[in-house]
């Protein structure tokens, strides 16, 4: 099981990782600030994602598109006109739900009147502004619902810019706005969120084998990042719940406190976007492929994962509680790679010849990772905070450090303490540390 939904959003909270946004004036709901240790965390994780997705391969590029585009781009995809949730409004109390999250269709949740609700009405999740000083129907403008669309609109210039001949993909990390009616459950579902989809183009005929692919590969990355394989779980969509676009849809789920949820999608979405856009644009989005001498629309399989919601998962997922000599020792065992600090450098005490040697201690971790020098508080206080943020390694400079020019460094999992000259400091760390540089793909 991942760890108590409250303690999480309290440690995510008092450590720094999430704020409420707008906390000062009494928070904005569902939309959330991250803090130093929150930003670090989410980076890794996309930068994670990134490395597996684009910086290991050949086959796939990356992009980084405007998330206000011209709105036939939403006409073309069908965000117009079908991505509403149906919702009813309840007479009595004014509160609206989404019909189909409802436990019981007669009865309002908010105010417990039965029979109050008016007809359902589909509501439309894009937020709408609008470009240039004056507002009208006319120069209505939407921000991206998801990242997708800026990769499809974009496919004919990577290809010809970035000469790629299928299969290949286009991949995207980057903000996505939806008005949800239901936001909830701390970062899981928000109005500002982040993404990170990968479009895969491939031969139609191809295109099962690449799904059956990129499920295996997407369920194999969270776990290669430490993720519980009892916490995660593949489940195909049924007929009524895929997407307009959709062939197949299978949902990576994870155990959250609330039960299995989705953490990211994967669908076959055929040509349907390639050839809509097609349709809109007037431009030619066909591929020819010059071996077989055809041209055609590629296929597309689309992982489409939450940065946000994902980084949420993996802190839910390292939580842990220990018993040690009678005391509960709270430890996030964040894999190395995701750990917002990977080092911390600790002196015994202020003092000035102590503070010499943590600067020239600090000085060269710093150049190669994210590191944290604490000086207050007991040692033993700061250890607990260290494990308590899933810092993986604390570096304990004492006073026999001034004159045998070694220090202790403390491993989070195992509490074990090795003695360390400090000129072969870096170098015992980037075996610790670094080892996965030589993971997966490689
Ligand atoms: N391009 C396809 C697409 O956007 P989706 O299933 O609607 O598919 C993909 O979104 C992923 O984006 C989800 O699995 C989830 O991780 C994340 N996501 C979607 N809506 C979100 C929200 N309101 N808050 C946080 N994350 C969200």
């Amino acid at each position: 099981m991942p760890a108590d939904f409250d303690t999480i959003v309290n440690l995510a909270k008092n450590r720094g990782f999430v704020f409420q946004s707008s906390e000062i004036y009494g928070g904005l709901r569902s939309a959330y600030d991250y803090g130093p240790l929150g930003v670090a965390l989410l980076r890794n994780v996309k930068e994670q994602w990134w490395r597996s997705m684009v910086r290991l391969r050949d086959d796939i590029v990356g992009i980084d598109s405007a998330v206000i585009q011209s709105p036939k781009v939403w006409e073309a995809s069908g965000h117009l006109t079908s991505f509403s949730d149906p919702l009813v409004e309840c007479t009595n109390c004014n509160a609206r739900h989404r019909l189909d999250k409802l436990e019981d269709a007669n009865q309002c949740p908010t105010c417990g009147t039965r029979d109050s609700f008016t007809e359902p009405k589909d509501f439309n999740l894009m937020f709408e502004t609008h470009m240039g000083p004056v507002a009208t129907r006319d120069n209505a403008v939407y921000l991206r619902p998801e990242t997708a669309q800026g990769i499809f609109i974009n496919f004919e210039n990577v290809r010809r810019t970035a000469r790629m001949k299928l299969p290949f993909g286009i991949a995207q990390i980057g903000k996505s706005f939806r008005n949800e009616i239901t936001p909830g459950q701390f970062v899981f579902r928000t109005r500002e969120f982040e993404q990170m989809e990968m479009e895969y183009f491939c031969r139609p005929e191809e295109a099962a084998k690449w799904l059956d692919y990129w499920l295996e590969e997407r369920r194999t990355w969270y776990m290669d990042l430490g993720m519980s394989s009892d916490n995660l779980r593949l489940r195909a969509h049924d007929e009524a719940e895929l997407a307009h676009y959709a062939a197949a849809t299978y949902d990576v789920e994870y155990n959250f406190p609330w039960g299995w949820d989705e953490l990211e999608g994967i669908a076959n979405r055929t040509d349907f976007d390639l050839a809509a856009h097609a349709d809109h644009s007037g431009k030619d989005l066909s591929y020819f492929d010059a071996e077989s001498n055809e041209r055609f629309y590629p296929h597309v399989i689309e992982p489409a994962a939450g940065a946000t919601r994902t980084t949420f998962a993996f802190l839910l997922d390292a939580y842990s509680e220990e018993e040690v000599e009678g005391e509960t020792r709270v430890v996030l065992k964040l894999d190395k790679r995701l750990a917002p600090n990977k080092v911390a450098v600790l002196p015994l005490s202020k003092k000035p010849d102590l503070m010499e040697s943590t600067e020239a201690v600090a000085g060269p971790l710093r150049r190669k990772w994210d590191i944290e020098v604490d000086v207050t508080q007991s040692i033993g206080k700061r250890y607990r905070r260290q494990d308590e943020i899933g810092t993986p390694y604390c570096v304990t400079i004492d006073f026999d450090t001034l004159d045998d020019n070694q220090v202790t460094v403390r491993d989070r999992d195992t509490m074990a303490q090795d003695r360390i000259p400090i000129e072969g400091l870096v170098g015992y760390l980037e075996e610790k540390l670094d080892p996965h540089s030589s993971i997966s793909r490689e």
